[in-house]
Protein backbone atom coordinates (compact mmCIF):
# COMPACT_ATOMS: atom_id res chain seq x y z
CA UNK A 1 0.00 0.00 0.00
CA UNK A 2 1.87 3.46 -1.13
CA UNK A 3 0.32 6.59 -1.35
CA UNK A 4 1.62 9.70 -3.35
CA UNK A 5 1.77 13.51 -2.92
CA UNK A 6 -1.05 15.61 -3.83
CA UNK A 7 -0.93 18.13 -6.75
CA UNK A 8 2.20 15.71 -8.30
CA UNK A 9 2.46 13.20 -11.11
CA UNK A 10 2.81 10.89 -8.19
CA UNK A 11 -0.41 11.84 -6.58
CA UNK A 12 -3.37 8.91 -5.23
CA UNK A 13 -6.40 11.12 -6.61
CA UNK A 14 -9.83 10.92 -5.01
CA UNK A 15 -12.85 12.49 -7.05
CA UNK A 16 -16.03 13.27 -4.95
CA UNK A 17 -19.30 13.20 -6.85
CA UNK A 18 -21.05 14.72 -4.52
CA UNK A 19 -20.04 17.24 -2.28
CA UNK A 20 -22.63 18.32 0.87
CA UNK A 21 -21.40 17.86 4.38
CA UNK A 22 -20.69 14.20 4.25
CA UNK A 23 -18.09 15.06 1.36
CA UNK A 24 -16.79 17.52 3.47
CA UNK A 25 -15.98 15.78 6.56
CA UNK A 26 -14.25 12.74 3.85
CA UNK A 27 -12.58 15.02 1.82
CA UNK A 28 -11.15 16.46 5.51
CA UNK A 29 -10.28 12.68 5.94
CA UNK A 30 -8.67 12.14 2.86
CA UNK A 31 -6.18 15.48 3.21
CA UNK A 32 -4.77 14.42 6.28
CA UNK A 33 -3.83 11.24 4.42
CA UNK A 34 -2.32 13.39 1.48
CA UNK A 35 -4.59 12.10 -0.68
CA UNK A 36 -5.87 14.61 -3.36
CA UNK A 37 -9.08 15.20 -3.77
CA UNK A 38 -11.19 16.59 -6.66
CA UNK A 39 -14.83 17.81 -5.46
CA UNK A 40 -17.71 17.77 -7.91
CA UNK A 41 -21.70 18.79 -7.54
CA UNK A 42 -24.37 20.63 -9.63
CA UNK A 43 -23.58 24.20 -7.61
CA UNK A 44 -20.73 26.49 -6.96
CA UNK A 45 -18.91 26.41 -3.24
CA UNK A 46 -20.68 23.31 -2.37
CA UNK A 47 -18.96 22.16 1.27
CA UNK A 48 -16.63 19.35 -0.15
CA UNK A 49 -15.59 21.92 -2.72
CA UNK A 50 -14.43 24.69 0.22
CA UNK A 51 -11.83 21.42 1.17
CA UNK A 52 -10.81 20.59 -1.72
CA UNK A 53 -7.48 20.62 -4.25
CA UNK A 54 -10.13 21.56 -6.94
CA UNK A 55 -13.83 21.23 -7.91
CA UNK A 56 -15.98 21.14 -10.42
CA UNK A 57 -19.64 22.03 -10.82
CA UNK A 58 -21.84 19.42 -13.29
CA UNK A 59 -24.94 17.90 -13.78
CA UNK A 60 -24.13 14.25 -12.25
CA UNK A 61 -26.64 12.55 -13.49
CA UNK A 62 -25.61 13.88 -17.12
CA UNK A 63 -23.27 9.99 -18.20
CA UNK A 64 -21.76 12.21 -20.69
CA UNK A 65 -20.42 15.32 -18.15
CA UNK A 66 -19.36 12.27 -15.65
CA UNK A 67 -17.55 10.54 -18.16
CA UNK A 68 -15.53 13.67 -19.33
CA UNK A 69 -15.03 14.51 -15.89
CA UNK A 70 -13.47 11.31 -15.53
CA UNK A 71 -11.56 11.16 -18.19
CA UNK A 72 -9.70 14.81 -17.38
CA UNK A 73 -8.91 14.21 -14.05
CA UNK A 74 -8.22 10.89 -14.29
CA UNK A 75 -8.51 9.90 -10.86
CA UNK A 76 -7.45 6.66 -9.05
CA UNK A 77 -10.81 6.12 -7.42
CA UNK A 78 -14.29 8.04 -7.29
CA UNK A 79 -16.77 8.31 -4.39
CA UNK A 80 -20.18 8.84 -4.80
CA UNK A 81 -21.50 11.24 -1.96
CA UNK A 82 -25.42 11.43 -2.92
CA UNK A 83 -27.38 9.08 -5.20
CA UNK A 84 -28.41 11.63 -7.90
CA UNK A 85 -25.73 9.88 -9.84
CA UNK A 86 -25.75 8.70 -13.62
CA UNK A 87 -24.71 4.74 -12.55
CA UNK A 88 -24.45 3.71 -16.12
CA UNK A 89 -21.57 5.68 -16.53
CA UNK A 90 -19.85 4.53 -13.24
CA UNK A 91 -20.34 1.07 -14.59
CA UNK A 92 -19.08 2.07 -17.89
CA UNK A 93 -15.80 3.61 -15.69
CA UNK A 94 -15.60 0.96 -13.69
CA UNK A 95 -15.37 -1.97 -16.31
CA UNK A 96 -12.78 0.04 -18.03
CA UNK A 97 -10.33 -0.96 -15.22
CA UNK A 98 -8.78 2.81 -15.11
CA UNK A 99 -10.23 3.66 -11.50
CA UNK A 100 -12.30 2.14 -8.74
CA UNK A 101 -15.87 3.61 -7.91
CA UNK A 102 -16.31 3.24 -3.80
CA UNK A 103 -17.48 0.42 -3.15
CA UNK A 104 -18.31 -0.92 -6.54
CA UNK A 105 -20.59 0.43 -9.49
CA UNK A 106 -23.28 -2.53 -9.09
CA UNK A 107 -23.77 -1.46 -5.33
CA UNK A 108 -24.47 2.37 -6.02
CA UNK A 109 -26.92 1.16 -8.60
CA UNK A 110 -28.81 -1.40 -6.62
CA UNK A 111 -29.37 1.33 -3.26
CA UNK A 112 -29.85 4.54 -5.39
CA UNK A 113 -33.28 2.17 -6.39
CA UNK A 114 -35.45 1.40 -3.53
CA UNK A 115 -36.38 -1.48 -6.06
CA UNK A 116 -33.16 -2.61 -6.57
CA UNK A 117 -31.91 -3.09 -2.71
CA UNK A 118 -35.37 -4.23 -1.52
CA UNK A 119 -35.65 -7.43 -4.02
CA UNK A 120 -31.80 -8.16 -3.12
CA UNK A 121 -32.57 -7.85 1.00
CA UNK A 122 -36.31 -9.47 0.99
CA UNK A 123 -36.06 -11.89 -2.18
CA UNK A 124 -32.40 -12.97 -2.66
CA UNK A 125 -31.12 -12.82 0.80
CA UNK A 126 -34.71 -12.98 2.64
CA UNK A 127 -33.97 -10.69 5.63
CA UNK A 128 -37.29 -9.19 7.05
CA UNK A 129 -38.49 -6.28 5.79
CA UNK A 130 -41.83 -4.37 5.99
CA UNK A 131 -44.47 -6.06 3.69
CA UNK A 132 -44.01 -4.25 0.55
CA UNK A 133 -45.33 -3.16 -3.50
CA UNK A 134 -44.08 -1.90 -6.53
CA UNK A 135 -47.25 0.15 -8.51
CA UNK A 136 -46.34 1.45 -11.94
CA UNK A 137 -49.93 2.72 -12.23
CA UNK A 138 -52.42 4.26 -9.63
CA UNK A 139 -54.58 1.02 -10.07
CA UNK A 140 -52.01 -1.03 -8.81
CA UNK A 141 -51.00 0.92 -6.08
CA UNK A 142 -54.74 0.91 -4.97
CA UNK A 143 -55.00 -3.30 -5.73
CA UNK A 144 -51.60 -3.98 -3.88
CA UNK A 145 -52.65 -1.74 -0.58
CA UNK A 146 -56.27 -3.21 -0.54
CA UNK A 147 -55.20 -6.40 -0.80
CA UNK A 148 -52.12 -7.49 0.60
CA UNK A 149 -50.15 -3.74 2.36
CA UNK A 150 -53.75 -2.51 4.27
CA UNK A 151 -54.22 0.98 5.94
CA UNK A 152 -51.90 3.01 7.25
CA UNK A 153 -48.88 2.40 4.83
CA UNK A 154 -46.35 4.45 3.13
CA UNK A 155 -45.91 5.59 0.30
CA UNK A 156 -42.85 6.27 -1.62
CA UNK A 157 -41.32 6.97 -4.92
CA UNK A 158 -38.60 3.98 -5.58
CA UNK A 159 -35.86 7.03 -6.18
CA UNK A 160 -35.35 9.72 -3.60
CA UNK A 161 -33.92 10.72 -0.23
CA UNK A 162 -33.92 12.61 2.80
CA UNK A 163 -38.41 11.65 2.65
CA UNK A 164 -38.70 13.42 -0.58
CA UNK A 165 -42.23 12.22 -1.99
CA UNK A 166 -43.06 10.01 1.15
CA UNK A 167 -46.58 10.13 2.90
CA UNK A 168 -47.99 7.68 5.74
CA UNK A 169 -51.77 6.64 4.36
CA UNK A 170 -54.08 6.20 7.05
CA UNK A 171 -57.50 5.89 4.35
CA UNK A 172 -58.19 4.71 0.91
CA UNK A 173 -59.92 8.66 0.68
CA UNK A 174 -56.08 9.37 0.77
CA UNK A 175 -54.37 7.07 -1.26
CA UNK A 176 -54.78 9.62 -4.83
CA UNK A 177 -52.99 12.37 -2.70
CA UNK A 178 -50.06 9.60 -2.04
CA UNK A 179 -49.62 8.82 -5.27
CA UNK A 180 -49.78 12.54 -6.89
CA UNK A 181 -46.85 13.30 -4.54
CA UNK A 182 -44.91 10.28 -4.38
CA UNK A 183 -45.16 10.52 -8.49
CA UNK A 184 -44.78 14.68 -8.53
CA UNK A 185 -41.16 14.56 -6.12
CA UNK A 186 -39.23 11.55 -6.91
CA UNK A 187 -35.43 12.50 -8.04
CA UNK A 188 -35.85 10.35 -11.01
CA UNK A 189 -39.62 9.56 -12.00
CA UNK A 190 -38.94 5.93 -12.77
CA UNK A 191 -42.63 6.12 -12.69
CA UNK A 192 -42.81 3.30 -9.82
CA UNK A 193 -43.75 3.78 -6.10
CA UNK A 194 -43.21 1.61 -3.32
CA UNK A 195 -45.73 0.76 -1.08
CA UNK A 196 -44.86 0.05 2.50
CA UNK A 197 -47.03 -1.45 5.61
CA UNK A 198 -45.89 0.58 8.65
CA UNK A 199 -43.52 -1.20 11.26
CA UNK A 200 -44.27 -0.04 15.07
CA UNK A 201 -40.76 -0.14 15.46
CA UNK A 202 -39.48 0.84 19.76
CA UNK A 203 -36.38 2.42 17.99
CA UNK A 204 -34.78 2.34 14.31
CA UNK A 205 -30.67 2.78 14.32
CA UNK A 206 -28.39 2.92 11.59
CA UNK A 207 -25.39 0.07 11.86
CA UNK A 208 -22.36 1.48 10.26
CA UNK A 209 -20.60 -1.49 8.88
CA UNK A 210 -16.95 -1.26 7.98
CA UNK A 211 -15.32 -3.65 4.82
CA UNK A 212 -11.65 -2.81 5.24
CA UNK A 213 -8.81 -4.84 4.63
CA UNK A 214 -7.46 -7.23 7.52
CA UNK A 215 -3.83 -7.61 8.28
CA UNK A 216 -3.82 -10.79 5.46
CA UNK A 217 -5.08 -8.34 3.17
CA UNK A 218 -8.55 -10.18 2.78
CA UNK A 219 -11.36 -7.95 3.54
CA UNK A 220 -12.76 -7.93 6.91
CA UNK A 221 -16.07 -6.96 8.27
CA UNK A 222 -15.98 -4.38 11.54
CA UNK A 223 -19.01 -3.00 13.08
CA UNK A 224 -19.66 0.44 14.91
CA UNK A 225 -21.74 1.02 18.17
CA UNK A 226 -25.21 1.36 16.93
CA UNK A 227 -26.07 4.64 16.47
CA UNK A 228 -30.36 5.45 17.81
CA UNK A 229 -32.20 8.30 15.90
CA UNK A 230 -35.20 10.08 15.19
CA UNK A 231 -36.71 11.10 12.53
CA UNK A 232 -39.47 13.76 11.40
CA UNK A 233 -40.71 14.72 7.87
CA UNK A 234 -38.46 11.89 6.31
CA UNK A 235 -35.63 13.64 7.84
CA UNK A 236 -33.51 13.22 11.07
CA UNK A 237 -34.10 15.58 13.74
CA UNK A 238 -31.38 14.16 15.93
CA UNK A 239 -28.67 10.89 16.59
CA UNK A 240 -26.97 9.55 19.43
CA UNK A 241 -24.88 6.65 20.45
CA UNK A 242 -24.74 4.17 21.34
CA UNK A 243 -28.64 2.93 21.01
CA UNK A 244 -28.80 0.83 23.96
CA UNK A 245 -29.80 -3.17 22.84
CA UNK A 246 -29.85 -6.52 24.04
CA UNK A 247 -26.83 -8.20 23.15
CA UNK A 248 -28.90 -10.72 21.09
CA UNK A 249 -31.10 -8.51 19.38
CA UNK A 250 -27.96 -6.56 18.72
CA UNK A 251 -26.23 -9.62 16.90
CA UNK A 252 -29.46 -10.25 14.73
CA UNK A 253 -29.03 -6.93 13.36
CA UNK A 254 -25.75 -7.36 12.65
CA UNK A 255 -26.27 -10.64 10.95
CA UNK A 256 -28.65 -8.89 9.10
CA UNK A 257 -25.87 -5.93 8.36
CA UNK A 258 -23.24 -8.49 7.30
CA UNK A 259 -25.82 -10.26 4.60
CA UNK A 260 -26.73 -6.87 3.04
CA UNK A 261 -22.68 -5.97 3.05
CA UNK A 262 -21.17 -9.06 1.78
CA UNK A 263 -24.14 -8.68 -1.30
CA UNK A 264 -22.79 -5.59 -2.28
CA UNK A 265 -19.49 -5.70 -1.81
CA UNK A 266 -16.74 -3.39 -2.25
CA UNK A 267 -14.87 -1.76 0.47
CA UNK A 268 -16.12 1.14 2.54
CA UNK A 269 -18.95 2.23 4.87
CA UNK A 270 -22.33 1.30 4.92
CA UNK A 271 -24.95 2.94 6.56
CA UNK A 272 -27.48 0.04 7.27
CA UNK A 273 -30.90 1.24 8.68
CA UNK A 274 -32.90 -1.12 10.93
CA UNK A 275 -36.30 -1.37 12.89
CA UNK A 276 -36.49 -3.08 15.74
CA UNK A 277 -39.31 -3.76 18.12
CA UNK A 278 -38.83 -6.80 21.71
CA UNK A 279 -36.38 -9.09 19.55
CA UNK A 280 -37.37 -8.32 16.25
CA UNK A 281 -34.70 -6.55 13.44
CA UNK A 282 -36.14 -5.32 10.06
CA UNK A 283 -33.98 -3.96 7.22
CA UNK A 284 -35.16 -1.03 6.06
CA UNK A 285 -32.25 0.40 3.79
CA UNK A 286 -28.60 0.81 3.29
CA UNK A 287 -26.40 3.93 2.21
CA UNK A 288 -23.18 2.26 0.37
CA UNK A 289 -21.36 5.56 2.18
CA UNK A 290 -21.11 7.22 5.34
CA UNK A 291 -24.74 8.21 6.62
CA UNK A 292 -26.05 11.57 7.59
CA UNK A 293 -27.11 10.37 11.02
CA UNK A 294 -23.31 9.19 11.29
CA UNK A 295 -22.43 12.44 12.17
CA UNK A 296 -22.36 11.96 15.50
CA UNK A 297 -19.14 9.92 15.25
CA UNK A 298 -17.25 12.91 14.89
CA UNK A 299 -17.46 13.06 18.40
CA UNK A 300 -17.40 9.48 19.90
CA UNK A 301 -15.41 7.47 18.06
CA UNK A 302 -11.88 6.23 17.84
CA UNK A 303 -12.09 7.10 14.44
CA UNK A 304 -15.17 9.05 12.96
CA UNK A 305 -17.17 7.47 9.71
CA UNK A 306 -15.39 9.57 7.67
CA UNK A 307 -12.22 8.52 8.70
CA UNK A 308 -13.14 4.60 8.32
CA UNK A 309 -14.48 5.19 4.57
CA UNK A 310 -11.45 7.06 3.96
CA UNK A 311 -9.32 4.69 5.45
CA UNK A 312 -11.03 1.30 3.96
CA UNK A 313 -11.44 2.70 0.36
CA UNK A 314 -7.72 2.95 0.11
CA UNK A 315 -7.06 -0.45 1.61
CA UNK A 316 -5.83 0.93 5.27
CA UNK A 317 -6.76 -1.30 8.49
CA UNK A 318 -9.56 0.57 10.49
CA UNK A 319 -10.45 0.76 14.31
CA UNK A 320 -14.49 0.99 15.08
CA UNK A 321 -14.25 1.53 18.80
CA UNK A 322 -16.73 3.61 20.81
CA UNK A 323 -14.52 6.41 22.70
CA UNK A 324 -17.59 8.48 24.05
CA UNK A 325 -21.22 8.52 24.34
CA UNK A 326 -22.21 11.05 22.51
CA UNK A 327 -25.48 12.84 20.38
CA UNK A 328 -25.87 15.12 17.43
CA UNK A 329 -28.81 17.71 15.77
CA UNK A 330 -29.03 19.43 12.85
CA UNK A 331 -29.13 23.02 12.81
CA UNK A 332 -31.42 23.33 10.00
CA UNK A 333 -32.84 26.80 8.43
CA UNK A 334 -35.59 28.78 9.44
CA UNK A 335 -36.09 30.46 5.65
CA UNK A 336 -34.27 30.50 1.98
CA UNK A 337 -31.44 32.63 2.60
CA UNK A 338 -28.72 33.20 0.16
CA UNK A 339 -24.79 33.58 2.01
CA UNK A 340 -26.57 33.20 5.57
CA UNK A 341 -25.10 34.79 8.77
CA UNK A 342 -25.08 32.50 11.87
CA UNK A 343 -25.33 34.18 15.49
CA UNK A 344 -25.14 32.26 19.01
CA UNK A 345 -21.84 30.20 18.21
CA UNK A 346 -20.35 31.77 21.69
CA UNK A 347 -23.51 30.83 23.51
CA UNK A 348 -23.67 27.15 21.59
CA UNK A 349 -20.15 26.41 21.93
CA UNK A 350 -20.27 27.42 25.69
CA UNK A 351 -22.22 24.26 26.32
CA UNK A 352 -19.92 21.92 28.04
CA UNK A 353 -18.24 19.09 25.65
CA UNK A 354 -19.94 20.32 22.54
CA UNK A 355 -19.05 21.29 18.96
CA UNK A 356 -20.49 23.16 16.19
CA UNK A 357 -19.76 22.39 12.58
CA UNK A 358 -21.54 24.77 9.95
CA UNK A 359 -21.12 23.42 6.54
CA UNK A 360 -21.00 26.79 4.83
CA UNK A 361 -23.69 25.98 1.89
CA UNK A 362 -24.37 29.57 -0.01
CA UNK A 363 -28.07 28.68 -0.14
CA UNK A 364 -29.95 27.90 3.06
CA UNK A 365 -34.06 27.11 2.53
CA UNK A 366 -36.48 25.85 4.81
CA UNK A 367 -35.53 23.17 7.11
CA UNK A 368 -32.14 22.58 5.23
CA UNK A 369 -29.72 21.49 7.04
CA UNK A 370 -26.90 24.05 7.16
CA UNK A 371 -24.62 22.53 10.27
CA UNK A 372 -24.88 20.34 13.34
CA UNK A 373 -24.56 20.43 16.79
CA UNK A 374 -22.40 17.56 18.34
CA UNK A 375 -21.89 16.87 22.42
CA UNK A 376 -20.34 14.58 24.46
CA UNK A 377 -21.55 13.40 28.05
CA UNK A 378 -21.46 10.26 30.36
CA UNK A 379 -24.79 9.09 29.34
CA UNK A 380 -26.86 9.52 25.89
CA UNK A 381 -29.81 11.22 27.28
CA UNK A 382 -27.51 14.40 28.51
CA UNK A 383 -25.76 13.89 25.73
CA UNK A 384 -28.62 14.29 23.63
CA UNK A 385 -29.87 17.24 25.88
CA UNK A 386 -26.36 19.16 25.34
CA UNK A 387 -26.36 18.58 21.61
CA UNK A 388 -30.53 19.83 21.56
CA UNK A 389 -29.36 22.95 23.71
CA UNK A 390 -26.22 23.93 21.77
CA UNK A 391 -28.23 23.59 17.92
CA UNK A 392 -31.10 26.05 19.84
CA UNK A 393 -28.60 28.49 20.57
CA UNK A 394 -27.76 29.14 16.84
CA UNK A 395 -29.59 31.19 14.97
CA UNK A 396 -29.38 31.64 10.97
CA UNK A 397 -30.37 34.50 9.49
CA UNK A 398 -29.71 37.15 6.56
CA UNK A 399 -26.97 39.88 6.82
N1 LIG B 1 -42.03 0.71 6.62
C1 LIG B 1 -41.79 1.66 7.54
N2 LIG B 1 -42.35 1.56 8.77
C2 LIG B 1 -42.15 2.54 9.69
N3 LIG B 1 -41.41 3.64 9.48
C3 LIG B 1 -40.84 3.79 8.28
C4 LIG B 1 -40.99 2.81 7.24
N4 LIG B 1 -40.31 3.24 6.17
C5 LIG B 1 -39.75 4.42 6.51
N5 LIG B 1 -40.06 4.77 7.77
C6 LIG B 1 -39.65 5.99 8.50
O1 LIG B 1 -39.33 7.01 7.57
C7 LIG B 1 -37.92 7.31 7.60
C8 LIG B 1 -37.41 7.61 6.20
O2 LIG B 1 -37.65 6.48 5.35
P1 LIG B 1 -36.53 5.89 4.40
O3 LIG B 1 -37.10 4.73 3.69
O4 LIG B 1 -35.28 5.67 5.20
O5 LIG B 1 -36.36 7.08 3.36
P2 LIG B 1 -35.11 7.98 2.95
O6 LIG B 1 -34.46 7.22 1.82
O7 LIG B 1 -35.74 9.24 2.49
O8 LIG B 1 -34.21 8.08 4.15
C9 LIG B 1 -37.28 6.10 8.27
O9 LIG B 1 -36.05 6.43 8.88
C10 LIG B 1 -38.36 5.72 9.27
O10 LIG B 1 -38.34 6.59 10.40
MG1 LIG C 1 -33.38 6.45 5.24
Amino acid sequence: MKLGTPLSATATKALLLGSGELGKELAIALQRLGVEVIAADRYAAAPAMQVAHRSHVLDMTDAEAVKKLVAQEQPNCIIPELEAIATDALAEIEDSGLCTVVPNAQAVQLTMNREGIRLVAAKHLQVPTSHYAFADTFAQLNDAVSQNIGYPCLVKPTMSSSGKGQSKVDTPAQLQTAWDYAKASGRVDTGKVIVESIINFDFEITLLTVRALGSNGEVKTYFCAPIGHRQEAGDYRESWQPQAMIPDVLASAQTIARKITDTLGGLGVFGVELFVKGEQVWFSEVSPRPHDTGMVTLVTQQQNQFELHARALLGLPVDTRLRRRGASVPILSPAAIRNPVYHGLDKALAVPDSEIRLFGKPQAYVNRRMGVALATADTVDEARIKAAFAANLITIKPD
